[in-house]
């Protein structure tokens, strides 16, 4: 039998989302300077640089796109590009503003220099974005005050400042939109020893004491999201101090990972229904997203943005044309026997 039905998605242990009972520490989790942030090499280094040439020459930093998987750190990311320009930082997201004066208020708001974050970029209406395009090209906005034949329009000019976009779905951006980032950047999902490195450093933040294979562990069942590995090292915590002496010893985690639902590799039950479904229900696919997504009564949304990256990083999932096929390594890592017709050539990247 294939489980169906509803999925308590909000509190998904794996979630790369931020979901209740992630904020109140998370704060001081973040890295606040380049240097501390781990991991995304390439993308540190292009951004020390750009930082750097835009304050030797005097000028705010060009507009900023940051895109990739959820849960990698564009808004710290975004934070830190602020700190290191000496620049406040307004964050909203593209759901927010839903009327022009919501932009408006927000742009006229703005000291010269500073930077605009605005998260989920790509779900900005096509009026706002009208009222973004002349802001970032001639620094001025045109409001419309008053309705009918009282309407007028007044011209505000408002500061250089620098935007710095986030989306998860590049491809969704209008092109327009795109065309007008400087700087495009793509965040990719974290290796485990990078993963194992930020472990390590939270919990010297929150004054944890970690074994190295205890955060090894941790980190390789945190599907390459250091917003998970965060979230990990709370709950774990909370089993070391109840179970043991409070320390995280890789038995702790090991008992309490799977405790969550989490196995080895970071699969939670939802990832597993939508692959165990692939291979029983559609004979390992192609099937379509949206024939999936309902048959497991989930949103294609969801399994497109949370589930898919990381089954595809893994190479348990491919994507073609004709629709979503499950690999071999699929098959082995959920204990199918494996179809005739053998490899598909997916091989795992981890
Ligand atoms: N916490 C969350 N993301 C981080 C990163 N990339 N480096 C250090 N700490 C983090």
């Amino acid at each position: 039998m294939i489980e169906t039905g509803e999925f308590d998605f909000e509190n998904r242990i794996v979630a790369p989302q931020v979901i209740a009972g992630d904020s109140d520490t998370d704060y001081s989790l973040r890295p606040k300077t380049l240097n501390e942030y781990i991991g995304q090499t390439k993308v540190k280094e292009n951004m020390a640089i750009y930082i750097e040439a835009a304050k030797k020459r005097g000028e705010p930093l060009d507009h900023v796109l940051l895109y990739g998987p959820p849960g990698l750190g564009k808004t710290t990311l975004s934070a830190i590009i602020a700190h290191e320009m000496g620049v406040n930082i307004r964050v909203t997201s593209g759901p927010a503003i839903e009327k022009k004066g919501d932009l408006a208020a927000i742009l006229t708001s703005l000291q010269p220099g500073d930077v605009l974050f605005i998260d989920e970029i790509h779900r900005l209406s096509h009026a706002i974005e009208e009222v973004l395009y002349p802001a970032l090209e001639d620094l001025m906005i045109d409001i419309v005050i008053g309705n009918g034949p009282a309407a007028r329009s007044i011209r505000i000019d408002l500061p250089k400042f620098t935007l710095i976009g986030a989306t998860t779905r590049s491809g969704q951006l209008s092109a327009p939109l795109r065309d007008r980032f400087g700087i495009i950047q793509r965040l990719e999902l974290y290796s485990t020893e990078d993963l194992t490195e930020i472990i390590t450093r939270s919990a010297v933040i929150l004054g944890v004491a970690v074994d190295k294979e205890a955060a090894i562990e941790m980190a390789s069942r945190s599907r390459g999201t250091p917003r998970i590995a965060n979230r990990f090292l709370k709950r774990v915590r909370d089993y070391a101090d109840v179970m043991g002496d409070g320390r995280i010893t890789r038995d702790i985690a090991r008992i309490a990972l799977d405790r969550m639902e989490v196995d080895n590799l970071g699969l939670d039950s939802l990832d597993k229904r939508m692959l165990t479904m692939i291979i029983k229900g559609y004979n390992g696919g192609p099937v379509g997203l949206e024939t999936l997504a309902s048959a497991i009564g989930e949103e294609a949304v969801t399994l497109e943005d949370v589930c898919e990256p990381f089954l595809m990083q893994l190479g348990f999932l491919a994507r073609t044309p004709r629709g979503r096929c499950a690999t071999d390594l699929a098959y082995k890592h959920l204990g199918f026997p494996l179809r005739s017709g053998g490899d598909d050539g997916q091989t795992s990247l981890l």
